[in-house]
């Protein structure tokens, strides 16, 4: 398998583990990628080709991104050590796992550092929330360190604003780290671009010039992942018009979903796919139940997850 690097962000829906499945069907040779509906950016930072351009609507996603692929590695570490001096948080990255769990009331819990990083965490979310400006250097770092100390090392806002999860189990270790630095020697070597839009702006149109390749990951009709929320059947139908306009400009694409699962079927995409079965072709992807929970195995048993692209290049390869 090709050594393909992990996001340092913990994205939901990542599509890490199918990468290689994925991959196999996109075009050979690409000059400029689009990997909308990026999440934590994990295809399109893995792909190989010229030009990437990374889009999401989620814009404290983008910004972060945007801000790590821009770090140098070292002052970036400094900066998150700061913070954890600043906030009293535990760091097993230099000084191991056990130094901070042994300090924890209940040895006998399934919460790793919770207990260790409670008070810090919760300062550090106040402080950040607090901040007027979420642009600054300072509040991507900070924002960061909320992911890595959070519950499922998740990034999640409320209305307000606010970043809203609570402490999780993990911290600042060997894992995160190498994410991080790994991430941002990668993306130092890549011609790629971060932009906050939605496929259904009006001025979308642009970043498709020179564009000869779009990945797509939208939120599944049929998902429960909380991005999914903002996704209807108009949504769905709108990006399927938005795949004609790519294949009426003979922009090749590739789209992942989920077409089936217990009792429910995505009819937007199936009827799509009746009606363009003759330019398009669909794989479907096989999950990897090792390390995959019981629950996750049954659920996945009844779920058709797919990669849908058009044929075009499928000629080509
Ligand atoms: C399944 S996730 C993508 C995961 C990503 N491929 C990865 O590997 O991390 C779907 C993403 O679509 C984004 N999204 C939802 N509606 C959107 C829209 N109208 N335009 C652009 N991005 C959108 C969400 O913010 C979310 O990050």
């Amino acid at each position: 398998m090709t050594d393909f690097i992990k996001s340092p962000l913990n994205y939901t829906g990542n599509k890490y583990r199918i990468l290689d499945q994925i991959e196999e069907f996109f075009p050979k040779q690409i000059n400029q990628m689009i990997d909308l509906f990026c999440g934590g950016a994990t295809v399109g930072i893995n792909v190989d080709c010229n030009k990437t351009i990374f889009i999401d609507k989620n814009e404290k996603v983008i910004n972060l991104l945007h801000f790590i692929s821009k770090q140098n590695f070292d002052s970036f570490l400094s900066e998150c050590e700061k913070i954890i001096t600043n906030y009293s948080l535990s760091y097993s990255y230099k000084y191991g796992y056990k130094t901070y769990r042994q300090k924890c009331s209940n040895l006998k819990d399934n919460n790793g550092l919770k207990d260790f990083n409670k008070e810090g965490f919760y300062r550090l979310r106040n402080d950040y929330n607090s901040l007027k400006d979420k642009n600054t250097s300072e509040a991507n770092i900070m924002l960061y360190m909320l992911m890595v100390y959070g519950f499922n090392n998740d990034i999640r806002f409320n209305r307000n604003e606010e970043f809203n999860l609570p402490i999780g189990k993990t911290d600042l270790n060997k894992n995160n780290v190498n994410k991080i630095r790994i991430f941002i020697e990668k993306a130092g070597r890549k011609n790629i671009s971060f932009v906050c839009a939605s496929f259904t702006d009006n001025n979308f149109s642009r970043f498709l010039k020179g564009t000869d390749f779009v990945y797509m990951d939208p939120p599944y009709l049929i998902g429960d992942a909380v991005y999914n929320s903002s996704w209807n059947t108009e949504m769905e139908k709108a990006l399927l018009v938005f795949i004609d306009s790519l294949m009426e400009k003979k922009i090749n694409f590739a789209l992942s979903n989920v077409i089936r699962k217990v009792g429910k079927i995505n009819e937007p995409l199936t009827d799509w796919c009746s009606i363009h079965s003759n330019q398009i072709q669909i794989e479907k992807i096989k999950y990897h139940y090792r390390s995959a929970s019981y629950h996750k195995i049954v659920r996945n048993a009844n779920e058709e997850e797919v990669l849908i692209f058009n044929r075009e290049y499928a000629n080509e390869n």
